[in-house]
C-alpha cells in the first residue's frame, strides 16, 4: 500500500495476548492514533446480528454489509466506527459478538470493505493499528511491524479476568485458518512474548525497536 503518506506501526496477535492495552499505550507516548480493527469487525458483526442475519450465511452477510453506511472517524485520537448513524461501541464485547465475529470477519467482501476504510486512516494521520492482518495485508509496506503473542493459559487468565465468556482457542483457530487474510506471523514482524511482561514492558520494547529502525 505505498499510497499511506502517514507512517502505521502494526500490531498483530491473537486473542487476549494484550494488544489492545499495548497499542492504545504506544500511541498515547507517539502521539499517534490508535485504530483497533477488531472493534471495526465486531461493529459489524452486532450489525449484521441486529438485521437477525445468520453469521454463517456469506452470501447474505456480503449484501448486509454492502448496504451498511459505515463511517470510520475519530475520537480522543481513537478510532470510532458508526454505522447507520450508531455508535455500537457499548456493545462490542457481549456473547453473542464473541461468539460470531470470527465467521462474519471470514466473508471476503466484508474485509475487502473494512480494509478500505483503515487504510483510509493513514491518508491524515500516523497510526497505531492493532488487529489480525495489519502487517501482512492492511499496510503490508510499513517497516514497523509487531507480533504480540502470549501463552494459551496467560490469555485465559486475562480474558477471565475482564469478565467476560469468550472461546478464544475457538476464535484463534477459526481466524489462524480462514482462506480471507488469515492470522499470521508477517515475515518481517518482530515478535514480543508478552506472557511474563507488563503492559509497560511491551512498549519499552516497542519503543526501543522503533528507536532502532529510526522512527522519529
Ligand atoms: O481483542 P480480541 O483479541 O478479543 O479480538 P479483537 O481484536 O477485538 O478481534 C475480534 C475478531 O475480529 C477476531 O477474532 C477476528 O475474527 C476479527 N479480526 C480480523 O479478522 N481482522 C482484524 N484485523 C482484526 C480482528
Amino acid at each position: 500500500m505505498r499510497t499511506a503518506f502517514h507512517r502505521v506501526i502494526a500490531i498483530d496477535g491473537p486473542a487476549a495476548s494484550g494488544k489492545s492495552s499495548v497499542a492504545r499505550e504506544l500511541a498515547r507516548r507517539l502521539g499517534f492514533i490508535y485504530v483497533n480493527s477488531g472493534a471495526i469487525y465486531r461493529a459489524i458483526t452486532r450489525y449484521v446480528l441486529q438485521h437477525g442475519v445468520d453469521p454463517d450465511d456469506g452470501v447474505r452477510v456480503a449484501q448486509t454489509v454492502e448496504s451498511a453506511d459505515i463511517s470510520c472517524g475519530l475520537e480522543n485520537n481513537e478510532s470510532r466506527i458508526l454505522i447507520d448513524d450508531v455508535d455500537p461501541t457499548d456493545h462490542l464485547r457481549e456473547d453473542r459478538v464473541n461468539e460470531a465475529v470470527s465467521r462474519v470477519s471470514s466473508v471476503p467482501q466484508v474485509r475487502q470493505i473494512l480494509v478500505a476504510k483503515m487504510r483510509s486512516y493513514a491518508c491524515n494521520h500516523d497510526l497505531v493499528m492493532e488487529g489480525r492482518d495489519i502487517g501482512s495485508v492492511v499496510f503490508p509496506h510499513t517497516p514497523y511491524k509487531f507480533y504480540i503473542d502470549a501463552s494459551p493459559a496467560v490469555r485465559l487468565r486475562r480474558r477471565a479476568a475482564q469478565g467476560q465468556r469468550d472461546e478464544i482457542a475457538a476464535r484463534d483457530r477459526a481466524d489462524s485458518s480462514r482462506r480471507a487474510s488469515p492470522l499470521i506471523i508477517a515475515e518481517d514482524a518482530h515478535v514480543i512474548d508478552s506472557s511474563n511482561l507488563t503492559i509497560e514492558g511491551v512498549v519499552a520494547e516497542i519503543l526501543n525497536r522503533l528507536k532502532l529502525k529510526g522512527l522519529k
